[in-house]
């Protein structure tokens, strides 16, 4: 297995990085053939990735980087938590003291390690670039880019991008979704894509479906997969495989001509 990898950032909280990090990976599960998907939850000083699915976590990332030398995938994967048969999390430390034990270098490794057991990896981002999280966009496949529909945000996602063209990030890669969509506040779409200077990929509508399942501990997908959020999401999922599966058919074309 060689796991496509998505991260879900953006330099502003609450925008609905867990909710959509959450809710995409299930989603995922859902797809034909039922992939495999791990979320790993780079909050590490505050993961709520666990709490979102009503998870107790006996293990996180900070006892992986302990031992990560030691690690084979069949170790890595005990220490997952597990949330139905296709989806795992790699949870966030629990203490927050044990976040300044995570290095880029055991980011590496256990991304590396990771990626033989899953077909699909999520990583939850915190709203700032560090090194760590840095470590772990190096392998990202594709970088969604997380705004809702306010002035700030949009502001934020700029900043963004624009950090993202001075670390030579390939364009190609990152894919704006605007979360709370359709939330009549005076920003038009186009206007949105005219100042980012990108499409809007996807977008995830404003329901208070998302704050109740969230106070449920009850994920919106499993909650209320028939609500227009929950469809919203069925949908991102289907685009994503869509587009991995379009990238791979134009490698091979690629490789047809070359030959
Ligand atoms: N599409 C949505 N509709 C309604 N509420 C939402 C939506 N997305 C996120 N929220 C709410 O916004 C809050 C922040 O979401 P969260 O995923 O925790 O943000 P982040 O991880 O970016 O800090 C949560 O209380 C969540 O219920
Ligand atoms: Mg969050």
């Amino acid at each position: 297995m060689t796991a496509k990898i998505l991260s879900v950032f953006s330099m502003k909280g609450g925008v609905g990085k867990t909710v959509i990090s959450v809710n995409l990976a299930l989603s995922l599960a859902k797809l034909k053939n039922n992939p495999k998907v791990i979320i790993i939850d780079l909050n590490l000083y505050s993961g709520d990735v666990c709490s979102s699915l009503n998870l107790k976590p006996q293990w996180t990332i900070s006892d992986v980087a302990e031992n990560i030398d030691f690690y084979s995938p069949l170790d890595m994967e005990k220490i997952l938590t597990q949330y139905s048969p296709n989806v795992k999390v790699l949870a966030a430390p629990l203490h927050p003291e044990l976040a300044e034990t995570i290095t880029p270098d055991i980011i590496h490794k256990v991304l590396s390690i990771l990626t033989e057991v899953a077909d699909y990896i999520v990583i939850d981002c915190p709203a700032f670039f560090n090194q760590v999280i840095l470590a772990a966009v190096e392998h990202v496949d594709r970088f969604l880019l997380i705004a809702t529909v306010d002035l700030l945000a949009i502001k934020s996602a700029l900043i963004c991008l624009q950090t993202l063209q001075l670390l030579n990030y390939p364009q190609r890669k990152i894919k704006f979704i605007l979360n709370r969509s359709k939330s009549k506040v005076g920003i038009s779409d186009k206007e949105i894509e005219r100042s980012l200077g990108v499409i809007i990929w996807a977008t995830i509508p404003s329901d208070k479906a998302v704050p109740t399942s969230v106070n449920m501990g009850l994920p919106l997908v499993d909650n209320f997969p028939k609500s227009p959020v929950g469809r919203s999401f069925a949908r991102l999922a289907f685009h994503i495989r869509n587009d991995f599966a379009g990238e791979k058919k134009m490698k091979k074309n690629r490789g047809g001509e070359a030959a």
